[in-house]
């Protein structure tokens, strides 16, 4: 049996959630429509709605569904900055960090170079812990000019999880939008977006068992962001298109799932990182394990094997049943060293030779025996196309 360890990158979908989702698309009906079929969808979309403000802490109108965490992360980023800057031109800086997924990076990337942006990466040591300091300091120093802060709850890379309250509490002060990006952290450790102090949250489905290609920003109330899309005005203005009721409802069973059982996952994936990395501790001693003195994601393993190409560790392993991921974005096919590891200072030999395992809702010690049992012969062949790349 094929062995599936990739759930940062995608997550199977939920059994529970594909019989819920599968009913669910039976239901015909624009919920914009006043006809009772249109209304029916209606319910479907807001019962969608109470349910996931409830799963991650927030009120029912705070939740603005999107089709996925990009479109979230967009919306955020571009439409805080937006809404800030037309209120005082002097708002140009946006401050974040070079770990930032790419949905945020080049979202604020665009605005630099498109829209006259400028960007403050904080400072991360190299176990990927921010600078709280120099947070502070530009804040402290550049507060009058400072468009939003976007900083991710944990990383989906390298599994470092960042001190989101303490985040919050250093930019209270100045009252500047702060959004972060809790893909990662959702369903893998407590997220409660009223307690976090956020102004804004990107959630996506399918990393928690649900279908692709729905997610949701959540908003504080008091927020106000200039919309990325226009139209029809769905989504208090904010988001134009036809909802997606059943995409919407699949999302918000997965995310009730996710959170019911995410201290018991918690325990489990502990359990399950820990053989994992001690049996490739055995097989490769100089294998350097990543942030392994910060706080991290415990469903996240992520290794650095100088020396050796991570595709070809990849390949490897997928031939031998077991689907891993080096962890950094791969376009039309061809692999650049990650944007994650070189932000923590490694140089670009290091950075492509790189291994991701990341459990979730279906994981079981089963998988952890056949990763084992493949790994040893998949790292001496990657080893080997290491050095020939040389
Ligand atoms: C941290 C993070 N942000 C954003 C995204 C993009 O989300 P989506 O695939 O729903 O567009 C992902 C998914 O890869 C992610 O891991």
């Amino acid at each position: 049996m094929p062995v599936y360890l990739d759930h940062a990158a995608t997550s199977p979908i939920r059994p529970s959630v594909l019989i819920h989702y599968s009913k669910a698309l039976e239901q015909v009906g624009n919920p914009a429509s006043v006809h009772s079929f249109g209304q029916s969808s209606r319910q479907m979309l807001e019962e969608a709605r109470e349910l996931i403000a409830a799963s991650v802490g927030c009120d029912r109108n705070e939740v603005i569904f999107t089709s996925g965490g990009t479109e979230s992360d967009n919306l955020a980023v571009k439409g805080l900055y937006w809404q800030r800057h037309a209120q005082d031109r002097n708002r140009t800086l946006i401050v974040t960090s070079s770990a930032e997924h790419a949905a945020v990076l080049d979202a604020v990337n665009w605005l630099v170079t498109e829209q006259g942006a400028e960007a403050h990466f904080v400072s991360m040591n190299e176990d990927g812990v921010l600078d709280l300091a120099e947070l502070s300091e530009v804040l402290e120093k550049r507060s009058d000019q400072i468009a939003l802060v976007s900083l991710m709850w944990a990383n989906n890379e390298i599994g470092v999880v960042h001190p989101i309250q303490k985040i919050t509490e250093l930019t209270r002060a100045f009252a500047i939008p702060i959004h972060s990006d809790a893909i990662a952290a959702l369903g893998y450790i407590p997220v409660n977006f009223a307690a976090s102090g956020l102004s804004a949250m990107t959630i996506t489905g399918h990393k928690l068992g649900s279908p692709v290609g729905v997610g949701a920003l959540i908003l504080a109330r008091s927020e106000k962001l200039t919309p990325v899309i226009h139209g029809g005005g769905q989504e208090r203005n904010l988001r134009s298109g036809t909802p997606d009721a059943a995409a919407a409802s699949a999302m918000a069973l997965a995310i009730k799932e996710a959170v019911g059982e995410q201290a018991h996952l918690q325990g489990l994936h502990s359990r399950l990182s820990a053989r994992l990395v001690s049996g490739v501790r055995q097989v490769a001693p100089e294998v350097k394990f990543s942030s392994e003195n910060a706080p991290r994601l415990s469903n996240n393993v992520h290794f650095r094997f100088p020396g050796c190409l991570g595709d070809s560790l990849l390949y490897l392993m997928d031939v031998n049943g077991v689907s891993i991921s080096t962890g950094s974005a791969c376009s039309a096919g061809v692999s650049s060293p990650s944007h994650v590891v070189l932000s923590l200072g490694a140089n670009s030999d290091e950075a492509m030779g790189t291994m991701r395992i990341t459990f979730g809702h279906n994981s079981t010690e089963a998988d952890v025996d056949a990763f084992l049992e493949a790994f040893p012969k998949a790292y001496e062949g990657a080893k080997k196309a290491g050095l020939t790349r040389r």
